[in-house]
Order: C-alpha cells, then sequence, then structure tokens
C-alpha cells in the first residue's frame, strides 16, 4: 500500500500546449496571435485545463518560427505588442489559468544584440557569450550534423572562425561556462517571474553544457556526424540547473519542464529530483523516437507507425522507475511531432478516429504524470497533406529534403513526401480548426500555412455541439482528475504485459484501486480483467457505451475505480 507523497499544484494541473502562430489570428494577417489567444480562454475554460504553455512569443525573426529569440524582453511583431501579452496574463488569470513560458535559452538568433556583438572581433567583451572554435584542416572544427540538417558549425568571415550551432545557423548556441551568460539569463527570467507569470517549458535544455573536446561523432547517413552523445546531459548541466533553481526558481511557485533530449531514466531523476533541487519534471523522447531509428528512410524520417510493443516498455519503465524518486511529465504530440491520433491511434475512419483519439487521451490521462494536451488534440485532429516541399513551412523539413533528396539523392521525392506526412512537424503546425467556415475560422487573410482540408469535418464547433464528442471526453478526464487523488497520486502497477492488443495497468492509493484497459487494435479483443468486480466497483469513464463480456472492443477504453478491502 501507498503512502501520500508530496502535493504540488502542477501534479494536479493538467496543461494545454498553445503554438500561437496557429491558434487564432485576430487582425486577418494570416497569423495567430496573442488577442487571439485571449479571445478563446473561454473556450478553454470550458475544456476546463489549469495551465497553457506558450510556445515562443518573443521578438524573432522566425527562422524556426519563434525559437530563435532576439530579443527576450519583447514580443513579436506579428503576435501584437506587451501590452497585449499583460492582458493576455491578466484574462487568463480571471479564468483560473496559469501562463507558462517557452524558454529557449541553449540558442539565441543571430540577431540578437549579444550576437551581432558577438561576431564583430575576437576581442568583443560579447565574444564568449558564444562557442568560437578555429577552423579544423580549413574546415569544420569537428564532423557534427546540425539537428536541421548540414554541418553545424558556420564560418563567420569577420573573423574567419566557426560558431556552433545545434540547429540552424541563425540559432548560434549560447556558452554557459561564461557566468555573464547565465547571469543575463537568470536576469531575464527573473524579470518574467515579476510579470506575474506562471512557469517555465525549457527548449533542449539537456544541451546547454557541451562535451569541452568537442570530438567527432559516429557517422550514420554518410554525411556527417551525430552530435547529440556530446551536447546531451553534458558535465555542467545539473550545476547550471541547481544555480538556476537558488537564483530564481525557488523564489517563486513556478511549473518547471524541460525538454530533456537524450535524457534516460536515470538522468531523469537527477533533473526532476524530488527535493525539488532543479526542476518539475522533463519531457523524454524515448516513446515519439520509439521507430525512427527502426526501418527509417534516413535520419528521423520514417513512414513507419510504433505498435503497443514499441510503447508499453517505454511507458512503463518511465511510469515505475521514477516513482517516488522524480515526477513524470505525459505527452503524445505537440508542436514538433505529427498528430497523436494519426500516429499512435487510428484515423483511417470517422468511427476509428474518435474512439481512438479517446482511447489515446484514457491511456495518457491515467498514467501518474502531469498531461499535457497540445492545441487540436482536443477534438482529434489528424495529420495533414504534403503534396510537394512547396507545402512545408518548417526548416526542419526543408533543409532535410535540399539535402537527402536535392543535394544528395538519397532518398526520392515521394518517398520523403511520405515520411513527412507521417512524422513531420508542420503536421501539428496546421491552424486550429475552428469550425467549417472559410480557413477553419482561424484567420479571415490567408493563413501561414495551409489549413487541413478535413477542417469541415473536424473542428471546435461540431465537437462542441456533440456530447458524445472527443472534446467532452477530454474534459471529463480533465474533471476526474481534479476530483479523484488516485489519479494524480496513485502508485502505476503494470498488469498484462506480454498482450500485444491491450495495454493495461492498476493505479493504487491507500485503499483505493484503478484499474485501466486500453486496447490499441481495430479489433475485439478478450480481456478479463473487468470479469471479477468487487461490489461497489465504479466506472469512471469509457468510450463505449455498452461492453460485451471478456471482450475489448476496437479501441476500448476502460477505466475503474474500485476499493481493495
Ligand atoms: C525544441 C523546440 C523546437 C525547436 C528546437 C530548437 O526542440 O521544441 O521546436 O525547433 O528546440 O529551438
Ligand atoms: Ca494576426
Amino acid at each position: 500500500m501507498s503512502t501520500i507523497e508530496k502535493k504540488a499544484w502542477w501534479k494536479e494541473a493538467v496543461i494545454y500546449q498553445i503554438y500561437p502562430r496557429s491558434f487564432m489570428d485576430s487582425n486577418g494577417d494570416g497569423i495567430g496571435d496573442l488577442c487571439g489567444i485571449t479571445s478563446r480562454l473561454d473556450y478553454l475554460a470550458e475544456l476546463g485545463i489549469d495551465v497553457i504553455w506558450l510556445s515562443p512569443v518573443y521578438s524573432s525573426p522566425n527562422d524556426d518560427n519563434g525559437y530563435d529569440i532576439s530579443d527576450y524582453r519583447d514580443i513579436m511583431k506579428d503576435f501584437g505588442k506587451m501590452e497585449d501579452f499583460d492582458h493576455l496574463l491578466a484574462e487568463a488569470h480571471k479564468h483560473n489559468i496559469k501562463i507558462v513560458m517557452d524558454l529557449v535559452v541553449n540558442h539565441t538568433s543571430d540577431e540578437h544584440a549579444w550576437f551581432i556583438e558577438s561576431r564583430k572581433s575576437k576581442d568583443n567583451p560579447y565574444r564568449d557569450y558564444y562557442i568560437w572554435k578555429e577552423p579544423r584542416d580549413g574546415g569544420a572544427p569537428n564532423n557534427w550534423q546540425s539537428c536541421f540538417s548540414g554541418s553545424a558549425w558556420e564560418k563567420d568571415d569577420a573573423t574567419g572562425m566557426y560558431y556552433l550551432h545545434c540547429f540552424s545557423k541563425k540559432q548560434p548556441d549560447l556558452n554557459w561556462e561564461n557566468p555573464a551568460v547565465r547571469d543575463e539569463v537568470f536576469d531575464m527570467m527573473n524579470w518574467w517571474c515579476e510579470k506575474g507569470i506562471d512557469g517555465f517549458r525549457m527548449d533542449v535544455i539537456s544541451m546547454i553544457s557541451k562535451d569541452p573536446d568537442y570530438p567527432d561523432g559516429p557517422v550514420k547517413d554518410g554525411l556527417y556526424g551525430d552530435l547529440m552523445p556530446y551536447v546531451c546531459n553534458g558535465p555542467h548541466v545539473h550545476e547550471y540547473l541547481q544555480e538556476m533553481n537558488r537564483r530564481v526558481l525557488s523564489k517563486y511557485d513556478l511549473l518547471t519542464v524541460g525538454e530533456a533530449a537524450g535524457v534516460t531514466v536515470d538522468e531523469a531523476k537527477k533533473y526532476a529530483n524530488e527535493e525539488g533541487t532543479e526542476l518539475n519534471m522533463v519531457f523524454h523522447f524515448e516513446h515519439t523516437d520509439a521507430v525512427s531509428n527502426k526501418g527509417s528512410v534516413v535520419g528521423k524520417w520514417t513512414t513507419r507507425k510504433p505498435v503497443l510493443d514499441d510503447i508499453r516498455p517505454i511507458m512503463n519503465k518511465w511510469q515505475t522507475e521514477l516513482e517516488g524518486k522524480a515526477w513524470n511529465s505525459l505527452y503524445w504530440d505537440n508542436h514538433d511531432q505529427p498528430r497523436a491520433v494519426s500516429r499512435f491511434g487510428d484515423d483511417s475512419t470517422e468511427e476509428f478516429r474518435v474512439l481512438s483519439a479517446k482511447m489515446l487521451a484514457t491511456c495518457l490521462h491515467m498514467m501518474k504524470g502531469t498531461p499535457y494536451i497540445y492545441q487540436g488534440e482536443e477534438i482529434g485532429m489528424t495529420n495533414t497533406r504534403f503534396r510537394s516541399v512547396e507545402d512545408c513551412r518548417d526548416i526542419e523539413e526543408i533543409n532535410a529534403y535540399r539535402q537527402y533528396v536535392t543535394d544528395h539523392h538519397m532518398v526520392s521525392s515521394e518517398e520523403m513526401l511520405k515520411c513527412f506526412e507521417t512524422v513531420a512537424r508542420d503536421n501539428a503546425r496546421t491552424p486550429m480548426q475552428w469550425n467549417s467556415e472559410k480557413n477553419a475560422g482561424f484567420s479571415t487573410g490567408t493563413p501561414w500555412i495551409p489549413v487541413n482540408p478535413n477542417y469541415t469535418d473536424i473542428n471546435a464547433e461540431k465537437a462542441l455541439a456533440d456530447p458524445d464528442s472527443v472534446f467532452y471526453y477530454y474534459q471529463k478526464l480533465i474533471r476526474l482528475r481534479h476530483e479523484t487523488p488516485v489519479i494524480v497520486y496513485g502508485v502505476f502497477e503494470p498488469l498484462l504485459t506480454d498482450d500485444h492488443n491491450v495495454y493495461a495497468w492498476r493505479r493504487v492509493l491507500g485503499d483505493q484501486v484503478l484499474t485501466v484497459a486500453c486496447n490499441w487494435s481495430d479489433q475485439d479483443v478478450s480481456c478479463d480483467l473487468f470479469e471479477n468486480l468487487s461490489d461497489g466497483s465504479e466506472e469512471l469513464i469509457s468510450n463505449y457505451k455498452s461492453h460485451k463480456k471478456g471482450v475489448l472492443q476496437p479501441y476500448e477504453a476502460r477505466v475503474i475505480l474500485s476499493s481493495l478491502s
């Protein structure tokens, strides 16, 4: 039997991620904005979420849609002004919704004032704000490939030296070894906290400390070396986060979640330790990367869909190994991933789309950890179509296409577009589908990225009019979490771990037991977990109104609350 662990509001909360560019356009320029978000707070309050995670809204030349920041204390022109932000924050708080900011401090934009200075000369006071190296044999200092294709190093003509950019060449990496950089970042964070924001989602925070030797990486695609082993979970990362915790985080009541590429369970126990010396929780990538390295065409580009046997061992490992030591975050998708229902569920028919979206939601929200919903997931939005590379807006896709299709002929255009339809980030970035009017009600102008053509069938207005919609199912899951401590704090115990179709487990808190079973297949499958329920057992939620004895129907999910005694 378990004891109640440390309670915290961020353990009990449900987070909703907004990608502002694609959420709601208030002024008809085709780009979502802050006033657009404010205008939809009633919708979010109806859904019942506690927190908005806002993808970056700071000044940016938008090489990577705001993940390249040129001024941390100002708002991107496309999104509005600082007073629009202040208004959004105040209105969100009136709706009892907190706001968590995206903190992108592994790198800045090359248009940030620090970098403009840094590149001027070797003795500029800002030189050491970034990572500069001399050429090796007249070329790049090592063989690292940037996460957005091509070399991770860019030669700068002013001094003939190279700077490191783990992402695009317009995203130079900050040098966290320099105490002045840490001072600047922590000052800026305190400035936002003083404004009253409620937390930070920290972009690629596991990458802020690099291997000081900068060794060549293993070559996988015949072109460049892998940099991840040398930039993730580096020698000083925990020291820097503990300093951040002392100088900023511990002074406020915040939610903190680190995006932690390359994180293992053991590393996560440090980042998200229960003592609270670093962060509240991290995002790992093991389930989203489960098949990207198996049978991939090249790099992360694959057409393979994961099955339950790929996913369950990963999720169960994180559930059981963090128990009592660190807190989990739970997500199926975000702005960097394809749509959950298309990747892990089944969007082949309308019936299966709705059933599997609800099944996946049940699965995630009944695990232990803080659940994240990505905009549109709550209405079961799906992946989109890519007729040609012209349909792509994302720098990751455009660069990968150039490298693998155009320059090196390693993949055909058709194959690459199929991979895009399976895993490209733009699948998540098509405009939020509000209604069946022009541009899905997102904008009166031309949207910056094409709307998914299925918006007349899948949209929020339709969902709100249908009591059996995916929306109301999410609403119920959120309400149940707020009412039922075992959903938040119950210990996770895996069940039926050899079943290829049924994902099942229990959650136990005191004498309360939650039994969860989810059928990941499109067939009836046998399952006797619910055959001998004790008296007083109660079905908390299911995506089917009637059940078959000893059977779970296609994509059926059931959650039963009972008492141990
Ligand atoms: C993170 C962001 C992603 C961005 C990258 C570089 O992974 O989520 O959108 O491209 O960092 O900032
Ligand atoms: Ca706009």
